[in-house]
């Protein structure tokens, strides 16, 4: 990055983010970070199959409502090693015979982990409008293997193949540009190098349209990327779910702005995001008021809520009964039905994960 910018000259913070979570060779996730227990943070998906069992309840719900279509097509964006569909499948949604559970991560690294317990086909298989061919002198495809069927994929699969694209803890993660409230006006966040470390130079914010009072000093997120997704990721399915933490531009410029751009190492919080580059994740909260500009969210709720309302409470009681009976004797069955109630605590405390938003789209 120094020789980039000494070579080339100052550039944006989105281009830095960029490099420091997804350069091939460098980037965090290209390199070691991930979720997970081992990993450098905790998602929902993580933290235990309770979140996948109750994501393949809301799936059925979702399957039925679209007229239970076989096969039915959910993309999985930001999938990471492939933890959640793993807890999905293993749930046994009563959608899993017509289920095509693609994953699609950009780490080639994480995506090299889908294969492991997960039942991988050919692309092909899973998207019913693609999997033929027009041409009459074309072979017939072979036919697709009962599902469910997982495919994994590097971006989004093409417009109106899907039913669903959901994402968990994706959008926080797409590169940000970082603007200033400074006396002249807005003014942007681009990095260059002094002595062998990276700086920050604030410029006229040239293209940026802020109609926000804030005070000088301010900082905000323009978030572009996570626009683009949610716009690209309607034309994929009508019905898309993004869950993550999430406020608006104006509550970002009232707060400091470290504490809704943060980095995390080792399930610690890390350093300045402009030091120790591509061994930090970076991720933003995600401005709700900017991502509507797409399209107004037809719901936003908490994740506890969410949970909620797809049958977590249900799950849970069927997790304590197993623990009642069998906790003499403390065979497997009665453990896990313990960890599930420990699990969903931690899914639905409203200062933690349960405060996360669910933010879904379903159709027009
Ligand atoms: C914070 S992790 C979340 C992983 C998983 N969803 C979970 O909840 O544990 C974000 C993941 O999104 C992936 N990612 C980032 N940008 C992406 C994109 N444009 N398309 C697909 N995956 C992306 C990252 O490589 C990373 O694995």
């Amino acid at each position: 990055m120094l020789s980039r910018i000494a070579r080339h000259g100052p550039i944006r913070f989105d281009e830095v983010m960029e490099a420091a979570l997804y350069d091939p060779e460098a980037g965090f996730y290209a390199t070691a970070g991930q979720a997970g227990r081992r990993g450098d943070f905790l998602t929902s998906a993580e933290l235990g199959p309770l979140f996948g069992a109750v994501l393949a309840r809301a799936l059925d719900t979702w399957w039925e409502a679209a007229g239970s279509p076989h096969p039915f097509v959910v993309v999985e964006a930001g999938a990471g090693s492939g933890t959640l569909a793993r807890s999905v499948l293993h749930a046994q949604p009563r959608c899993r015979d017509a289920l095509r559970y693609v994953l699609v991560e950009r780490s080639a690294r994480l995506r090299a982990a889908h294969a492991d317990g997960l039942p991988l086909a050919l692309p092909t298989h899973a998207f019913a409008a693609t999997a033929g061919s027009d041409g009459e002198d074309e072979p017939a495809p072979a036919p697709a293997p009962a599902g469910p069927i997982a495919v994994s994929l590097d971006a989004l699969p093409p417009p109106g193949t899907a039913h669903v694209v959901l994402a968990n803890e994706l959008l926080d993660n797409l590169p940000v540009r970082l603007l200033e409230l400074a006396a002249e006006g807005w003014t942007e966040v681009w990095v260059g190098a002094d002595g062998g470390r990276l700086v920050e130079i604030l410029l006229p914010a040239g293209d940026v349209v802020l109609a926000l009072s804030a005070e000088a000093g301010a900082r905000v997120a323009w978030q572009r990327h996570a626009v683009q997704w949610v716009s690209d990721a309607l034309e994929v399915a009508e019905r898309v779910i993004a869950i993550d933490y999430a406020t608006t531009t104006d509550a970002m410029a009232r707060r400091p702005w470290r504490e809704w751009l943060r980095t995390y190492q080792g399930h610690a919080v890390g350093s300045d995001p402009l030091a120790d580059l591509g061994t930090q994740d970076i991720t933003c909260e995600v401005a709700l008021d900017q991502l509507a500009v797409v399209r107004e969210p037809d719901r936003v709720e908490s994740q506890a809520d969410f949970l909620r309302s797809h049958g977590l409470d249900g799950l849970v009681a069927d997790g304590r009964a197993a623990w009642e009976a069998g906790a003499a004797t403390g065979g497997l069955e009665a453990i896990r039905g313990r960890s599930r109630i420990g699990e969903a605590e931690a899914l639905i405390d409203a200062s933690g994960l349960g405060g996360f938003s669910v933010i879904q789209w379903s159709g027009r």
